[in-house]
């Protein structure tokens, strides 16, 4: 059900929703970053000051990509809170009976807020007395109502099945809430300024990595008849080679695995061959070098290499066959970033390969049974 939601001359809901992510970022910042406290600041969590220091725990749980914003979250929170995050699979959570502190908060992330899976792992948390929130894009959906409160994502209608401003919305929210978790704990008044201002570029840095398009589509024209696609990113780009590897599959219906860079070499390395591109994800940062060593053990086998890199890594044409470039953003963020060629990389080869991009086979925009 598209509603009444126009394309606005683009020819696909996705692709709209792929150039919105500037402005539904800027959306999910509104009216929530606190200058003058260095933090931000939430409407709808009802948290008392109390409740606020004494979170011992924090468990993210979602489906498909909203699981994945989750595995971003726990790089975030325990970075910037130094608070223990425990990620989830909704689908499990609810059977798994964890042993969970008494003071730990549970965050159901959702764009729907109508995942089975997802209400019932809320309500069985609720259930054992914790605190439960929602992370949502759909007001008064059933996980808002279930929860005891929450953020809402405020990206606007998300009608393209394959989810992708909910996602950086939802990455952009758990940044927020590290800041404000990390404001309440170890993070110094300079700390939660300089984290502001890296979260005011990120719709200018968004912006700019959306002009990659024409050269992602020379991308994917060579490599739309691929049969197996591996994603590879490490640390706080692990999570977005999942993602690039979902985007993938549920629209283009190619192969692809996502998995930390270094994992390769424990099994997948062995699907690597000259049909079976690698894509790696290697901003700048910590891990940068270390990818790079990945990314020469894939040449030496003959593997094709697509790397999104930073834009000024004079490094990576030695040894990618397709470079696409990225604005820098402070470390932990880039993920918001470096999905964004992921998602138009998906999208373009699934139009080359004559798939319905909104409406993929055999997938719901939301999965309202168990
Ligand atoms: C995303 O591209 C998928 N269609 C799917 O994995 C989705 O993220 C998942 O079903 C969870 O949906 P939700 O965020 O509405 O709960």
């Amino acid at each position: 059900d598209t509603g009444d939601v126009s394309l606005n001359g683009f020819d696909h809901y996705m692709l709209k929703e792929i150039y919105e992510q500037p402005e539904s970022i800027r959306n999910a910042m509104r009216g929530r970053l606190d200058d003058q406290d260095a933090t931000a600041v939430f409407g709808g969590l009802n948290l008392t000051p109390q409740q606020l220091r004494s979170v011992e725990r924090i468990v993210l749980t979602g489906c498909g990509t909203s699981w994945h914003s989750a595995l971003v979250g726990e790089y975030l929170i325990e970075e910037l809170a130094r608070i223990p995050v425990s990620v989830e699979y909704a689908s499990e959570l609810r059977y798994r009976n964890p042993p969970m502190e008494n003071n730990t908060l549970v965050f159901g992330i959702t764009q729907s807020g109508e995942t089975a899976d997802t209400l019932a792992a809320l309500r069985e948390t609720k259930r054992k007395g914790h605190r439960t929130l929602a992370i949502c894009n759909v007001v008064a959906s059933s996980i808002a109502q279930a929860a005891d409160g929450g953020v809402y994502l405020h990206a606007g209608p998300e009608i393209g099945v394959a989810s992708t401003k909910a996602y950086t919305s939802q990455c952009c929210v758990l940044a927020m809430l590290a800041l404000y978790f990390g404001r309440t704990r170890h993070m110094s008044y300079e700390g939660g300024k300089r984290l502001i201002e890296e979260l005011r570029r990120l719709p200018a840095a968004v912006q700019q990595a959306l002009t990659t398009d024409e050269q992602v589509r020379d991308v994917a024209k060579k490599y739309c008849n691929a049969t197996n696609f591996l994603y590879l990113g490490r640390q706080y780009n692990f999570p977005t080679a999942l993602e690039g590897a979902l985007k993938l599959k549920e629209i283009s219906y190619i192969h692809a695995e996502g998995y930390p860079a270094a994992e390769m070499k424990h099994g997948p390395i062995a699907l690597v061959d000259k049909d079976t591109p690698s894509l790696f994800i290697v901003p700048r940062g910590t891990t940068h070098d270390k990818v790079m060593a990945n990314m020469e053990e894939v040449k030496a086998r003959g593997g094709p290499i697509i790397a999104v890199a930073s834009h000024d890594d004079p490094h990576i044409e030695a040894i990618a066959d397709d470079v696409i470039r990225v604005p820098s953003v402070q470390e932990f963020l880039q993920p918001i970033v470096t999905v964004v060629p992921l998602q138009l990389l998906s999208y373009h080869i699934a139009l080359l390969r004559g798939c319905d991009v909104d409406k993929p086979r055999n997938l719901a925009k939301s999965v309202t049974v168990e």
